[in-house]
Order: C-alpha cells, then sequence, then structure tokens
C-alpha cells in the first residue's frame, strides 16, 4: 500500500551519535491513521512530525484509553536498516487493544505503515554501536465525551526517535528496589496490556526509589507480593545456578519481545530455562546460598541491563560483585550482533526495510 507523504520542507538537523539519550529527539516525520469504533481505520497518512490538535474534554486524557508499542530499527555496518521481530509488537499492539476497547489495525497496514515511514526517516537511524532508531506506535480514544465509555473515535500515530541506552546507567549495573508497598497489576486487570495506566500509576514509586538512588523498582505480585513481576520498563530474569529463570507470562506482566529473544538465546546457548513463578524470599535465599548468579533486565528500550543490587525491605543483595554477569553480556552481544546484522539471524527475526529511494 502507498501512504500519501507531505514532506517537511526544511529536513531537522540531526544530532551526533554521541549525544542521544533515550526518546527525547523526534525525527521529520510521523504517520497518521484516524479510527472509528464500527467502520475501523482509515486516512493513512505520512505527514511532518507536529503537535495534534485535542480538546480539553478528549477521552484518551481523561480515561486512559490508550495503547503503545517500542520497536527499533538497527543499521547494519552495510546501511541495511532492519527492523526487529515487528510482527510480535503488531500482535501484542492488537492484544493491547483488544483489552482497552480500541479498534484492532490491521497488521499488514501496521507493517506497512513502519516501513514506509522508517524508509522516509532513514537518515535518522543512527550508525554507533548502541544506538538505534525508537520507534513508538500509539493509538488513543478521542471523542471529546466525559462519560466513560469506550470511544466512538481514535487517532493512531507512530514517531520515530534516534536513541542511544535507555538508563543514565548505560550498560553499567543497575541499583533496583524490591518495591513492596505499591504494586503494578494484579490479577484480571491491565498487567499485560501495553496502556498509558500502567506507566503513569508507575510514576510515584519510581520517584520515590529514584530519591533513594535506585534506577527502578522491581514489582511484586498484587496479591500476596512475594512473587515477582517485572520492572516496568523491563521484564526481568535470574541466573539461578546453572538454570536461567523468569516469572511466567499469565496475565499480569508484558510479555515481552526481548524476553523471549533472550529465552530462546539462552536456550541456544544451551543453559536450562524456566518461565516459572519465582518469590523475592527464594530470590533472597538463594543469594545467601552463593547460588544467585545474575539478575537482568531485558526489554525493547532496556536490551540487557545488568543489575548490581536489589533492595528489599532492610535487605541488600549485591549481585556478582555489582559487576556485569557472563550471562548478560554474552546476551547483549549475542542481541546486538543480531540486531545489527552482524551475526546470523538464525531465527529469521529481522526484517529489512527497503531502504532504495
Ligand atoms: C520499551 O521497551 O519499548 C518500553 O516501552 C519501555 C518504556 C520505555 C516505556
Amino acid at each position: 500500500m502507498d501512504i500519501p507523504i507531505t514532506r517537511l520542507q526544511q529536513p531537522k538537523p540531526k544530532p551526533p551519535d554521541d549525544e542521544l539519550g533515550f526518546g527525547q529527539i523526534f525525527t521529520d516525520h510521523m504517520f497518521l491513521l484516524d479510527g472509528v469504533a464500527d467502520t475501523g481505520w482509515s486516512n493513512p497518512r505520512i505527514v511532518p512530525y507536529g503537535p495534534l490538535s485535542l480538546e480539553p474534554a478528549t477521552v484518551g486524557l481523561h480515561y486512559a484509553q490508550a495503547i503503545f508499542e517500542g520497536l527499533k530499527a538497527y543499521r547494519s555496518p552495510d546501511d541495511k536498516i532492519l527492523l526487529f521481530r515487528p510482527d510480535r509488537n503488531i500482535d501484542r499492539f492488537n492484544r493491547s487493544a483488544v483489552r482497552l476497547c480500541v479498534p484492532p489495525i490491521d497488521p499488514e497496514l501496521f507493517l506497512s505503515a513502519l516501513t514506509q515511514l522508517v524508509k522516509l526517516d532513514q537518515d535518522w537511524v543512527p550508525h554507533a554501536p548502541g544506538t538505534s532508531l525508537y520507534i513508538r506506535p500509539v493509538a488513543f480514544a478521542c471523542d471529546p465525551d466525559l462519560r466513560v465509555r469506550p470511544s466512538h473515535t481514535y487517532q493512531f500515530f507512530i514517531i520515530l526517535s534516534p536513541v542511544a541506552a535507555y538508563y543514565a546507567e548505560g550498560f553499567k549495573p543497575l541499583r533496583i528496589r524490591v518495591e513492596d508497598r505499591y504494586v503494578r497489576a494484579v490479577r484480571g486487570g491491565t498487567g499485560a496490556a501495553k496502556t498509558a495506566g500502567n506507566y503513569g500509576s508507575s510514576l510515584f514509586a519510581g520517584e520515590e526509589a529514584h530519591k533513594d538512588g535506585f534506577a527502578q523498582v522491581l514489582w511484586l505480585d498484587g496479591v500476596e507480593q512475594q512473587y515477582i513481576e517485572e520492572v516496568g520498563s523491563m521484564n526481568i530474569a535470574f541466573v539461578l545456578g546453572d538454570e536461567l529463570v523468569t516469572p511466567p507470562a499469565t496475565g499480569t506482566i508484558l510479555e515481552g519481545v526481548t524476553r523471549a529473544s533472550v529465552l530462546q538465546l539462552a536456550q541456544d546457548f544451551g543453559m536450562q530455562v524456566a518461565e516459572r513463578p519465582i518469590t523475592i524470599t527464594e530470590v533472597l535465599t538463594a543469594a545467601r546460598n552463593g547460588l544467585l548468579r545474575e539478575v537482568f533486565g531485558a526489554g525493547t528500550a532496556a536490551v540487557i541491563s545488568p543489575v548490581s543490587e536489589l533492595s528489599y525491605k532492610d535487605e541488600t543483595v549485591v549481585v556478582n560483585n555489582g559487576q556485569v554477569g557472563p550471562l548478560a553480556q554474552h546476551l547483549f552481544d549475542e542481541l546486538s550482533a543480531i540486531q545489527r546484522g552482524l551475526k546470523p539471524d538464525r531465527h529469521g527475526w529481522m526484517v529489512e526495510v527497503d531502504s532504495s529511494l
């Protein structure tokens, strides 16, 4: 499908790769699509990146009927532009859509929009190792209406942002607070959906943790506050003895694309892998017994983020002497190499964007 393009007259200056942070610089263009509950999505177009005009009564702003995704495009040394597993993000977007009463988007149209936008703004895909073009698709409810009900009208957009590491620490291990007062999700809630409300409601605990010097909080389950869930900006995994363990995706955590890829790569390395419930008590006991070898997060923005310290109530566990663990390093190297086209894509994860102009 050919999408009509209105080009920005004067392309914006691009920042040097070594000045990129995360998510504060946006490319020249964005993709837009209008949605109506009964008839679906129409009017695909690419236009210059810029403000949207919204009524103050817009439902999405009041009741968080809003969903999003995050995926990345990478530049290979021979200047191919590669998307990492976009089908997974599109599927998850549509699962979030169902949960939030947003009309799903035809996966073919979604992928076509992604690739045409990235193709148009391909000069914005940074070159340096550790950098990429972050892609943020969003759909939100547009009706001006204060009744609590699903909107009739919707806006979908895709914006692009050249990025480096998500955490200010870069690949340096993070200090994480295990949150014992607030919760992120409960059984039957929206924990598995990528919806704005999950992030808004996480901010307070995150800010409290930042004040005490932690990068993020690790959420426990919403009922017993015992079972490990996720960090919020990434899934979490533990090396216990010789096994890689991560909480199961049973409705309260995000089904991370990086999480799934890490589990596959660890199996490829010959490791034993388990998706099973794991309590904070088990983690602390393993640490005391010398069995907790590594802890790391996995996410699109976060890639692989090693954890140096877990702080739970008045107990602090230092992981792997505060150093990046061998598995986290190996996974980071392998995943980054596949994503940048430096190693064979054995699992068919990469989708090349036709970059011919
Ligand atoms: C991602 O990893 O893409 C996320 O959405 C996490 C965060 C930046 C919200």
